[in-house]
């Protein structure tokens, strides 16, 4: 047989030649030798625009190569060649060809890139048996041949296809694989995720091996009693070539052995009060199969890991071990920044640290199968999984109405049920033997029918103990058994509640979200709305942010530095621009301000410290609170007083009060008690002390204000208005009411005088939901305002500026500022709103000061960037940044390193005066330091793209409005963190000089 390149747009060819799929073994000869080898590496390679261009015959062994350029394997051919092998290109729901060539449904455009890849090999001497290939992961299709052969095709990219070379190949001599790899094939149609589109072998390949009698397969089965008292492992094992010899299976306590007699064998043992698997402790046992000669010497063997746990739905809430399961998870491509989606284990070992140091519980692999190391990790380490079917159509019918969904495929069309259902063999198979894994996912946003509902069926019978998650039902809903929980994405809190009350299936069946808080940009603003449905509902049982990490690809930016590149920065067209990036981790695996905050609502107890002892709810599944060491301190105003160790023990789902071991002074000032809940013991992913829930209260016994007694001098010019100090001097231009000077020692302290300022750089947020639309006329409102009057009152004590402006709004609203100057050098600033109610991206005022001043120390919380609607993660304390540091480097520039509750800030330099902030707690304002000012931050595409720092920009607000982020395209900012503003409101604050 030869390939037939018709078979690149049937989709009822999706394989040919293809090794039926099995599970994911290390399999090793008797000594313990590996029996597989690596292909992984250099390959020789020829790139072709079209399929009629590239090399006929590619693995002819008297090709001469030398003509042929080189590319690695695994990785992304658009990720090599600079250039000329094709472009990155990142679409969300269109497809790539969208707008550019006319593509009928299920055929691939003419356009359709082709690489060659050729390997020579040889086969190990000591390799007596088959020889197979296998590729981890190739994009979208391959056709393999092997010293002149065609040996078999396959689609599919995110499972194994693995072929049987061994009547092709020739041992003892120099062989040549030859892999051909097309961009597009019908693949492509059932692959359309949101994520970058690239071609290539982009997994490992393997030659391997196999003994005369082979472990062709094994399925454990891991079964508890319905007390998780007893354990049975069953192993379903296949077995390929002689049947010969004896089968064992041997887990450390107990060993069994049987004869072998036919291809399909089933063992088991007894394991009595076994110790059971779940995230919080991921107990597992080492299973080694081994075929046995008839003398007992082993001929072939693996090594797997089983965890005794049980994954049941018992009213309409889904359970593990009998308890009900709760998902702190997060949805996660693969990605790395310079190598697209190839992930090393660096990659995925650190990415399993940082989600089990954020408590993340739950992982859905996003929409395809990961690489197998991934699940090993998940058991080991403890991490739910939901294991998603490669198959995204969104293209097909996110454009339809529900009504016509019928033109969406596969829907119940005959001709693409077998390549679906394919994907989800292909998937299971691999990977049924992971503890970790607790539901299959029937794949991503392909609408329903009958195809996906086959799919779902074939699931359950082939694994009845994992239900089957199926998102696409809530879609379509005409088959909605396709699903065993109700599973949605982007719902409100408020929508999620309204389903689970009012909707006559709302406790059917568990319900999770399986994507949630849209993480673009300065994102993950009211998730605690979430967080307090899993108390409310039994049957709402967790959620999955989008997503884990931005996926942005390295590049060269026009300055020469690199930066990191969304849709559109590589020429790609048409694209989707920034909404690759959408991740609680920068691309270059750094973590953003949003992974704390998730961090901080994911912890598994709820710590409420008060004046004189702390409450802890402890929400963990299986760990008593006693586990963990907990640790109280006392501050005052930011600085520590106490700090001292406690324990205490609560059972899961008990709480207890705990007497705090010190007592809070009764003297004036604002204490902190924060009380942590840390790691006795080190454990593999994070050492002992470390962190893992947290709570603070804020006691404060107020000071009688003292007033001020230095004496100053005011001097009304013509045209200014001076007031003079023992240490200080502000002069303010009577025309426009603008404070032109503020001088410190005589020190100049600011570059322009303070503004007006209603405006932030819009988030991915606001321009998802047209908010500058809305308010587009606050971005002026500040710096168009007019002066209407400008007076001083007051004595040598206390002198009073006020300035009343009329701002650019249709309303011509008037805002009256009172600056009050008093003999210590300190301003109180009052800003009156005297306009209608209005909504306002912020109200308050900026600075901007020389760029020497950059060093901010406040009090407020921290130590990262916090909003209104984002602050739970950020605690009250003394905190320290550079002004030049606080850009969040979002892919996209936006507002960014705010500080919500601020008392206290000084912006100094490394000498010289200092700018100091203050403001009462129950007036605690916002604060933002950057070298730019909003506008500036908006006009920048790139942060590389940013002006030179010239000045230090301090905005200083009574609040700002939340970041929101239920979703990115529509959702606002819910009604409480808006920034409303209402007749008579006021924000006030002192500012000053300080220091030198
Ligand atoms: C969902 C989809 C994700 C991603 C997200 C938006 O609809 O499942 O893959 O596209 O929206 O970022």
């Amino acid at each position: 047989m030869d390939f037939s390149l018709e078979w690149l747009f049937d989709p009822e060819v999706f394989c040919v030649n293809r090794l039926p799929a099995a599970a994911r073994m290390l399999l090793r000869d008797g000594d313990g030798k590996p029996m597989e080898q690596t292909l992984d590496g250099k390959w020789k390679f020829m790139f072709a625009q079209t399929p009629a261009q590239a090399p006929a015959n590619p693995s002819a062994r008297d090709n001469d190569l030398s003509g042929w350029e080189e590319i690695i394997v695994p990785g992304a051919i658009q990720l090599q060649g600079g250039g000329k092998w094709g472009l990155p290109q990142y679409v969300n729901t269109q497809y790539p060809w969208d707008g550019v060539e006319a593509v009928e449904l299920g055929k691939v455009p003419q356009a359709n890139p082709v690489g060659t890849y050729v390997r020579d090999f040889t086969v190990p001497p000591e390799w007596d048996g088959p020889i197979h290939v296998r590729f981890d992961g190739a994009e979208t299709a391959i056709a393999v041949y092997c010293n002149g052969k065609f040996i078999g095709y396959s689609e599919d990219s995110f499972t194994p296809s693995a072929f049987d070379l061994t009547m092709s190949i020739e041992r003892g001599a120099v062989n040549r694989l030859a892999v051909q790899v097309f961009r597009y094939s019908t693949a492509s149609w059932l692959e359309d995720q949101d994520f970058w589109r690239f071609s290539g072998i982009f997994r490992s390949v393997w030659l391997t091996t196999q003994a005369r009698t082979h472990l062709a397969d094994v399925f454990l089965h891991p079964e508890l009693s319905d007390d998780n008292t007893e354990g049975t492992l069953r192993a379903e094992v296949k077995i390929a070539g002689e049947l010969t010899g004896r089968l064992q299976m041997d887990i450390g306590i107990s060993c069994v052995e049987i004869p072998i007699q036919s291809r399909e064998m089933t063992l088991s043992i007894d394991v009595p009060t076994p110790l059971l698997w779940s995230a919080e402790q991921p107990n597992l046992y080492n299973v080694a199969l081994r075929i046995l000669a008839h003398d007992g010497t082993v001929v072939e063997q693996t090594e797997l890991k089983a965890g005794f746990r049980r994954v049941s739905i018992e009213n309409g809430v889904l359970k593990l071990n009998g308890k009900r399961l709760v998902f702190k998870g997060v949805n996660r491509h693969e990605w790395n920044c310079r190598r697209g989606r190839s992930v090393t284990l660096e990659d995925m070992k650190s990415d399993i640290l940082a989600m089990k140091r954020a408590n993340i519980n739950a992982v859905r692999t996003c929409h395809y199968p990961n690489r197998t190391e991934w699940y090993d990790l998940c058991d080991e380490y403890g991490l739910y999984v939901i294991d998603e079917t490669n198959l995204e159509t969104h293209g097909t019918w996110n454009w339809l109405s529900k009504n016509e969904m019928y033109r969406a495929i596969p829907a119940s069309r005959p001709e693409w049920k077998n390549a679906v259902l394919d994907r989800a063999k292909s998937m299971v198979e691999r990977d049924k033997n992971h503890a970790s894994i607790v539901m299959w996912s029937c794949g991503n946003e392909s609408a329903g029918g009958e195809d996906i509902y086959l799919m779902s069926q074939w699931m359950r019978e082939r694994d009845p103990s994992r239900p089957v998650h199926y998102e696409g039902v809530f879609q379509d809903r005409s088959y909605p058994g396709t699903s065993d929980v109700e599973s949605q994405m982007y719902t409100s809190a408020a929508n999620v509640e309204e389903f689970i009350e009012k909707n006559p299936n709302g406790r059917a069946k568990p319900f999770i979200l399986c994507e949630f808080a849209h993480a673009m940009g300065n994102s993950c603003g009211a998730v605690h709305k979430y967080m307090e449905l899993i108390d409310r509902y039994p049957n709402y049982q967790g959620h999955f942010v989008w997503d884990w990490i931005d996926q942005c690809l390295l590049a060269k930016a026009p300055t020469g530095e690199e930066y990191l590149a969304y849709g559109g920065d590589f020429g790609d067209r048409p694209n989707d621009g920034t909404f690759c990036a959408n991740g609680l981790l920068f691309a270059d695996r750094k973590p953003t301000p949003k992974l704390f905050e998730i961090a901080a609502l994911y912890q598994n107890f709820v710590v409420e410290p008060s004046r004189y002892d702390v409450r802890i709810v402890n929400k963990s599944m299986d760990t008593d609170l006693s586990a963990y060491t907990l640790r109280a301190e006392l501050h005052k105003a930011g600085r520590v007083l106490e700090s001292r160790e406690m324990s205490g023990a609560a059972a899961p789902g008990e709480e207890t009060r705990i007497p705090l071991p010190f007592v809070v002074p009764e003297e004036p000032g604002e204490y902190t008690v924060t009380v942590t809940v840390r790691l006795k013991n080190d454990t593999p992913w994070a050492p002992a002390g470390t962190p893992v829930a947290q709570g603070q209260c804020v006691l404060e016994t107020k000071k009688q204000p003292q007033p001020c007694l230095f004496p100053m001098r005011v001097i009304e010019g013509d045209n200014n208005i001076g007031i003079i100090g023992g240490n200080f001097q502000v002069l303010f231009q009577k025309t426009n009411g603008a404070m032109i000077s503020y001088q410190w020692k005589g020190e100049e302290l600011i570059l322009a005088a303070p503004r007006l300022n209603f405006w932030r750089a819009p988030t991915d947020n606001d321009l998802g939901c047209a908010d500058p639309f809305e308010k587009a006329i606050w971005r002026s409102a500040g710096a168009y305002a007019k002066c209407l009057s400008c007076g001083v009152s007051g004595d040598q004590l206390r002198a009073d500026v006020t300035v009343v402006y009329a701002l650019p709004t249709p309303q011509k609203d008037t805002v009256t500022v009172v600056y009050s100057v008093t003999g210590d050098g300190m301003v109180e600033t009052t800003l009156t709103w005297n306009g209608d109610e209005a909504e306002v991206p912020e109200f308050g005022m900026v600075f901007t000061l020389p760029h020497s001043l950059s060093t901010v120390s406040y009090y407020g919380r921290g130590p990262h960037e916090n909003y209104c609607d984002r602050m739970t993660g950020a605690l009250l304390g003394l905190w320290q940044f550079e002004a030049k540091e606080n850009l969040t480097p979002y892919h996209h520039p936006q507002e960014c390193g705010n500080r919500t509750g601020v008392r206290m800030a000084a912006v100094t330099g490394e000498e010289g005066a200092g700018f100091v902030l203050r403001a009462e707690s129950e007036n605690a304002v916002d604060l933002n330091v950057l070298p730019y000012t909003p506008d500036e931050v908006e006009a920048a595409r790139h942060p590389y793209a940013l002006p030179p720092v010239t000045k230090t920009v301090v905005r200083v607000s009574g609040g700002q409005t939340g970041v929101g982020g239920d979703d990115s395209w529509g959702s606002k900012v819910h009604e409480e963190y808006r920034c409303r503003l209402h007749t008579g409101d006021t924000v006030r604050f002192r500012f000053g000089g300080a220091g030198k």
